[in-house]
């Protein structure tokens, strides 16, 4: 299968590190121009100089917004108007006590990993459907079928985002547009090795540290290892190519068997 996504635009959110970095990576290996976001403008240089080094040919668009904000989102829309492939993949995580956890902290994960995402899915999908042709993905999460006790709130925003999904993929219905989920399992971004050092020895290599983690924090893994970021991005770029175009109004697992289900 070759995958070229020459002429395409994409806007990967939330993109300056981790899962959304190498979603970028991989977009503009197969020749998207791609737009790079994320809050600070100092970040959002630094990354798009990153990629620029690992990908000389490669088209970047510094996007310094905060998607989460009305003003933010419109910045962004307005430096980019025309995107063929929107990736959702801003999401915030972190444990809290559901019993202790605020109101306040509740809205603050439904603006960042919710309202976000519609926000500019309803800037983006009349302008797709007017062309006939686009892709839009939202970066989901184990946690949006399997809901930890201690990150209700972050798992109820990945299960709203499974929903706003299904429900554009339908109001795209028939339109060259096509609209999935994605449910990444626990990725090895620096975020999520630093949670494993803090767990397990931190004199160990690096391999049996995360092995060490999985067997004693994870074992519901079949796969025994955080997932690269980059597999995660081998998925998202498929789905946003012509060869996935029977592909829509789906949750699409990259999470390492983690989930015990056979359909999510
Ligand atoms: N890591 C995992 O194990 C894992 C597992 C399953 C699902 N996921 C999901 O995958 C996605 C990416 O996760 P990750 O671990 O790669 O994230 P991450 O390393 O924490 O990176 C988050 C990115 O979002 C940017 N950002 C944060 N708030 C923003 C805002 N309001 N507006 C614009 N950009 C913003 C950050 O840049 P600045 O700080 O510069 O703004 C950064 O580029 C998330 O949706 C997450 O829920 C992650």
């Amino acid at each position: 299968m070759r995958i070229d996504l020459t002429g395409r635009t994409a806007l990967v959110t939330g993109s300056t590190q981790g899962i959304g970095a190498a979603i970028a990576a991989g977009l503009a290996r197969t020749g998207a121009r791609v737009g790079i976001n994320g809050r600070d403008r100092r970040r959002v240089e630094e990354a798009v100089e990153r990629l620029q080094g690992d990908l000389p040919e490669g088209d970047f668009v510094p996007l310094a917004a905060d998607v989460a904000s009305d003003d933010g989102a419109a910045l962004v829309v307005e430096t980019l108007p025309d995107v063929d492939i929107l990736i959702n993949n801003l999401g915030i995580f972190g444990a809290k006590d559901p019993l202790e956890i605020t109101d306040e902290e509740w809205r603050r994960y439904f603006e960042v990993n919710v309202l976000a995402a519609v926000r500019l899915t309803r800037a983006y999908l009349p302008r797709m459907t007017e062309r006939g042709w686009g892709r839009i993905q939202y970066i989901c999460s184990d946690s949006a079928v399997a809901i930890p006790a201690e990150m209700i709130h972050y798992g109820m925003s990945k299960t709203a985002l499974l929903a706003v999904a299904r429900g554009f993929a339908k109001q795209a219905a028939g339109t060259g547009v096509t609209v999935n989920s994605v449910i990444a399992g626990p990725t090895h971004t620096r975020g999520v090795e630093d949670f494993v050092h803090q767990l397990v020895d931190r004199d160990l290599p690096w391999d049996e540290a995360q092995r060490t983690f999985m067997r004693q924090y994870r074992p519901q893994s079949l796969l025994q290892r955080l997932i690269e970021p980059e597999e995660i991005a081998n998925m998202v770029v498929y789905l946003s190519s012509d060869l996935a175009s029977a592909t829509t109004g789906g949750a699409l697992r990259v999470d390492g068997g983690y989930v015990d289900a056979i359909l999510p």
